[in-house]
């Protein structure tokens, strides 16, 4: 017997719709076409687990398939990539192992010699067609072990910019101000994040939505930045509040060690 062509679909015919847009919902959240899915997924799977000098040699080789790179950068193995055609990685950036980049579809850049270690996740996160939605970092940056960034405000950082374990920027807030509606149902807003040159950020520290972090400033540990930070001050606590100028005067008691190079 024929159907009418406007018969109210069956519940198996319902089931097959719904699967087939959580499929294309799935698919679209990992890359910026079928096709690209195909590619990046095929490249990642054959070299993206190789470990050692061997693994980074292979990958500087093949990833410019799949993502921009300016130079020659070092990807250690179990690098997570989703929207590779949305990435662009400078000379000498270094990717530690299950370092996480989400490029979802407005981008990531990483500045030249700029490290981004181990577990790290930068998640630009714009599942809403946020027009600013981006992660920006500049040139000699080192972003820590743990480090999570959502960038659906979008996140600058400038050069020079250090960053200590488990440091969290989220460029994003939920709205609740509706006590009828559930609070995921009323949207978020996301004005960003900027983070001037020569800042340092010390372990733990949350750097909150619509912060700009100033140059020369240094942000305590586990301190919950909720307002702009002038530049060349120390802020601490939560919410973080001055601690003190730094006026460039002071000098280090004699005697105690300094060592140069990486955090
Ligand atoms: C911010 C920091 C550098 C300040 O060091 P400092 O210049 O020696 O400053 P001081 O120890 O003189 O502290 C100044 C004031 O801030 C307070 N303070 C310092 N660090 C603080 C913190 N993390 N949370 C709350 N208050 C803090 C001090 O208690 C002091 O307050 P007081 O004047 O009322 O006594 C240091 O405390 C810090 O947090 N370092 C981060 C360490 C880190 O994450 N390392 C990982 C590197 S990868």
């Amino acid at each position: 017997m024929e159907l009418a062509s406007n018969s109210i679909p069956t519940a198996q015919e319902q089931e097959n719709t719904q699967s087939s847009s959580r499929l294309r919902l799935y698919l679209g959240r990992q890359a910026s076409s079928p096709w690209r899915y195909c590619l990046e997924q095929f490249v990642l799977a054959l070299f993206g687990w190789i470990p050692t000098i061997v693994g980074i040699g292979l990958r500087a080789l093949v990833y410019p398939l799949i993502m921009k790179m300016d130079g020659v950068a070092a990807i250690e193995n179990h690098v997570r990539i989703r929207y590779a055609d949305h990435i662009r990685l400078g000379k000498n950036v270094y990717l530690d192992e299950s370092v996480y980049l989400h490029a979802m579809p407005a981008g990531i850049e990483i500045g030249d010699n700029t490290y981004v270690m181990h577990h790290a996740e930068l998640h630009v996160f714009n599942f809403r067609e946020l027009p600013n939605a981006h992660i920006k970092i500049g040139a000699n940056c080192l972003i820590s072990e743990f480090n999570v960034l959502r960038g659906q405000g979008g996140i600058t950082i400038g050069n020079n910019v250090y960053t200590s374990p488990f440091v969290q920027m989220v460029a994003v807030n939920h709205v609740y101000t509706d006590r009828e509606q559930p609070i995921i149902a009323q949207g978020i807003t996301a004005q960003g994040i900027t983070i001037q040159d020569n800042v340092w950020i010390g372990s733990s520290a949350i750097i909150l939505d619509g912060v700009t972090v100033g140059k020369g400033a240094v942000v305590a540990a586990g301190a919950v930045v909720t307002k702009d930070v002038a530049p060349h001050t120390i802020v601490a606590g939560v919410p973080a509040k001055l601690v003190k100028e730094i006026s460039g005067e002071e000098r280090l008691p004699p005697g105690l060690p300094i060592y140069m190079g990486g955090g």
